[in-house]
Formats: C-alpha cells, structure tokens, sequence
C-alpha cells in the first residue's frame, strides 16, 4: 500500500501514520506528500522524514484544473494507491477523485453526519459540539467525494463529553482519538476487513 498525503498545516494525523509505518506496525509504505501550503508544518514533516513533498496550491496553479490536474500527475509519478487527506483545507477536485474512485480519504474530528460540512473543521467543530450539549464526540474516518464531510464513513470512534470539557481539552483528546482511529482504518483496509470500492 503506497500512501499519499494531502495536508495544510500541522500535519500530525499524517506523521501518526508514517510513524505506524516506519515501525512495522502498518504495511504501507508513506510515498508522498503534497499541501497547498508552503509553510505547512506538514511539508516540514515530509522533508524530515526524507519523503518526497509538493507545494501545489491556487499560487503555484492558478487554474483549479490545472491543479486538479498536477496533483493526479504527482500521485501517479509515485504510484500512490491510497491518499489519505490529513487537515487538508481544500477541496478534492474532480480529476483526483475519478482517477482514484472510493480510494481518497478523510478524517474528521466529529461523529459525522453531525457537525461536518462547510465551515466545520478544527475547533469549530468542538465549539458546536459543547453549544448543542452533546453527550458524545469523537473521529469519523470517511470516504472523500465531491461535497464536503459526506462520503461513505469507514470508521468512528466515541469519546464521552465531560461537564468540565473546553473546546481545548476537547481538541486533545479527539485528535489523540484520531491518531489511533486513522492509522487502525488503514490497517483494516490493508489486511481486506475494510473493502474500498
Ligand atoms: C484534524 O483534526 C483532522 O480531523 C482535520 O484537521 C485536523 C488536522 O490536524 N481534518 P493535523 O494537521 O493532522 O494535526
């Protein structure tokens, strides 16, 4: 299994999964990895970790399908079979997920379909979480299509929300969850008891 990664800042999902990787605790290999941001602290993750990276951005192709199209191109320069979205910020474009149909990933740091979609990402979601009273939260590794946060969900993890919760402690403990839930996904799909379509 040769792994891609799309990602826009700290990139700590993705270096969950490398490090699962490199300790023989994951059979897939981390090929490459692309973000749409030049300072991201992924792309310094990918520099440390010796593994080939790529900023790709509206700057570095300012047609959208132009980009759509470069990152498919670098994905298959390095014979990815699985990318897995890590914190990425943008959205998957049309030429990248017919290329790889049912094979781009998400991970979202809610109980989906609730507190996802537009606008709901990193501490607003736990920000909603705590203003609707919710009893639960947790991590929803999915299936990435063309509308935001709704392709078919592979994997959840629950953590209960405490009275004393912020969306701080929230944000730990579900992107601690996330780190698990991730890596445990790839396995299952890599050992056939997650089938991709
Ligand atoms: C995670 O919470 C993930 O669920 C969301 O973006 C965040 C990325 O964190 N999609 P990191 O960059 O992996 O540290």
């Amino acid at each position: 299994m040769r792994l891609g990664f799309l990602a826009s800042h700290n990139g700590s999902n993705m270096q969950a999964i490398i490090d699962a990787c490199r300790a023989g605790r994951l059979a897939a290999s981390p090929v490459v990895v692309i973000s749409n941001n030049a300072d991201s602290g992924a792309l310094q993750r990918a520099r440390n970790e010796g593994i080939p990276c790529y900023h790709l951005s509206g700057r570095t192709h300012p047609d959208p399908e132009d980009l759509d199209r470069e990152i498919v191109d670098v994905l298959l320069k390095h014979d990815v079979n699985l990318t897995l979205l890590a914190g990425y910020m943008k959205k998957v474009g049309p030429v990248t997920l017919a290329t790889f149909p049912g094979h781009v990933l998400n991970i979202h740091p809610g109980l989906l379909p609730d507190y996802g979609g537009p606008g709901m990402y990193g501490r607003r979601v736990h920000e909603a979480v705590l203003a609707a009273g919710a009893r639960t939260t947790g991590a929803t590794v999915h299936v990435v299509d063309a509308i935001y946060d709704n392709g078919p969900v592979l994997a959840v993890r629950e953590t209960a929300v405490q009275k004393s919760d912020t969306v701080e402690t929230l944000a730990r403990r579900v992107l601690a969850l996330e780190h698990a839930l991730y890596t445990e996904t790839i396995s299952r799909i890599i050992c056939g008891e997650i089938r991709l379509s």
